[in-house]
């Protein structure tokens, strides 16, 4: 049971396999931005006063962050008819000390993000996770919040269960100046919600600019944000400390990261033709659109509104390119379905500086590698960077262990629309995380046809 309604999931990837040869015609609905979601519910536990969420992602990740803020000490209100949640926050700085430990199940960004909204507190707080959660790396958000007074008790990795002792527990919150070595939303925003309750401020720097809605959301609720890029692209982020945040609302476009799995599917299955309405409209979230539609993918993005798009998509035999290291961190949530749409076209496919895959959901890198590799796909790793050999006939027939990672689960599946035998997917319930209705999304697209 979600937030709105029961969710299951269908034994899938070899039934998918017999539809293979209709196309995918149609509309199809994508679920809400999975990041906006996430944040759109922490930011709710941090104000005073009431949230009210519309279009939020109704999945796994962002059920366990609402759980966790409930035990923080907010009180949600879920609407279900008009699938709305008003979520009546705690203010800053105050939250409950949860007597049991709090699980995140997979969602990397719950938890880091609350991670660093509770370093800025005075509780305490233990969290824990699945298993691909509790071997993802914590030290890059422990070893900044811990400058800036908060304490933790870990295990000798620095991995999840991770119990977090507010800073405000016995002294203050230190603004600080920190340079990230990795452009990453999640350390960026740790560090962000911790300093609300700094006084002065706090700077944050990183290589290069990675997905900015912590800022955006906190700038609407009153916060006195700024960002600034330098002409070598390090984003700086300076956020001033605040007594509280201005209640606002959120309404969350659909998620284009969620997007992109129906239109890859699009782009390799003859005769298709889909479109996907209300996504969220950002330059940084829909470069992997463009990039497609460099391969030769007939892709149209039309903006509706100031936050919002509909793509079309059409089915096209794409040639592969070269993508530079400084595309990576647009595209990080992106290449497990990129991959497959290079598995499909024509040519060499160059990734480069793919190092931050290996610390995703699963080590993205080498499931993405091996995973081709099984399927007949001619990939070649150099460090960080991956070589794929575009073929026009994918064999197919293999296992993937999708390791409690959605985006390796779903594009696998993907790529049994294309191969000549399916591949077998061991995992499906990952989908949960970010895309519950995937496969019946998908199945309503080859329905149209007949
Ligand atoms: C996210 C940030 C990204 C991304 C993740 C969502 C976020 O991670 O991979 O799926 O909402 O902040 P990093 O920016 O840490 O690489």
């Amino acid at each position: 049971m979600y937030i709105f309604k029961k969710i299951s999931l269908e034994p899938f990837a070899l039934n998918d396999f017999k539809l293979k040869k209709n196309s995918l015609l149609g509309e199809a609905k994508v679920p809400g931005d999975k990041s906006m979601s996430q944040r759109a519910v922490i930011i709710g536990l941090a104000s005073i006063g009431q949230t009210v969420i519309k279009g939020i992602l109704d999945s796994e990740d962002v059920y366990y962050t609402l759980k966790a803020a409930e035990a923080l000490g907010a009180k949600v209100d879920i609407n279900k008819n008009k699938k709305t949640l008003t979520i009546k926050g705690v203010g800053l700085g105050n939250f409950k000390s949860p007597k049991k430990p709090i699980y995140m199940g997979n969602s990397g960004t719950g938890t880091r993000l609350l991670i660093g909204l509770v370093a800025g507190s005075n509780a305490t707080v233990t969290f824990y996770g699945d298993e691909s959660l509790s071997n993802r790396p914590m030290d890059r958000i422990i070893n900044p919040l811990k400058k800036m007074g908060a304490n933790f008790v870990f295990s000798e990795e620095k991995k999840l269960p991770i119990t977090v002792i507010g800073a405000r527990k016995k002294g203050i919150t230190m603004p600080i100046k920190y340079k990230s070595p990795v452009a990453s939303a999640q350390i960026k925003s740790a560090i962000i919600f911790a300093g609300l309750t700094a006084r002065g401020a706090t700077e944050i720097q990183e290589p290069n600019k990675s997905r900015n809605y912590t800022e955006v959301m906190l700038k609407k609720c009153g916060v006195e944000i700024n960002s600034k890029i330098s002409k070598k692209y390090i984003n700086t982020v300076t956020v001033n400390g605040t007594s509280y945040l201005k209640n606002c609302s959120f309404n969350i476009p659909s998620d284009p990261s969620s997007a992109l799995f129906i239109v890859v599917a699009c782009l390799i299955t003859k005769g298709s033709k889909v479109k996907v309405k209300n996504i969220l409209y950002d330059n940084m979230r829909l470069k992997v659109f463009k990039i497609l539609t460099k391969m030769g993918g007939m892709i149209k993005i039309n903006k509706t509104s100031i936050d919002t798009c509909e793509i079309t998509a059409r089915y096209s035999v794409l040639k592969n390119i070269n993508l530079h290291k400084n595309e990576t961190t647009a595209l990080i949530d992106e290449f497990p379905a990129l991959s497959i749409a290079a598995a499909c076209g024509k040519g060499k496919m160059i990734m480069r500086g793919l190092g931050e895959l290996r610390y995703k959901e699963s080590d993205r890198f080498k499931s993405i590698s091996e995973g081709l590799r099984d399927a007949g796909v001619q990939v070649n790793t150099f460090n960080d960077d991956m070589e794929i050999i575009g073929t026009r006939k994918v064999l197919g027939g293999n296992t993937i262990f999708a390791q409690n990672d959605h985006r390796i689960a779903m594009s696998f599946n993907l790529l049994s629309l294309f191969s000549e035998k399916p591949i077998r997917v061991i995992g499906n319930e990952s989908i949960m995380t970010s895309f519950p209705d995937f496969f019946s999304t998908l199945k309503l697209l080859k329905k149209w046809i007949r």
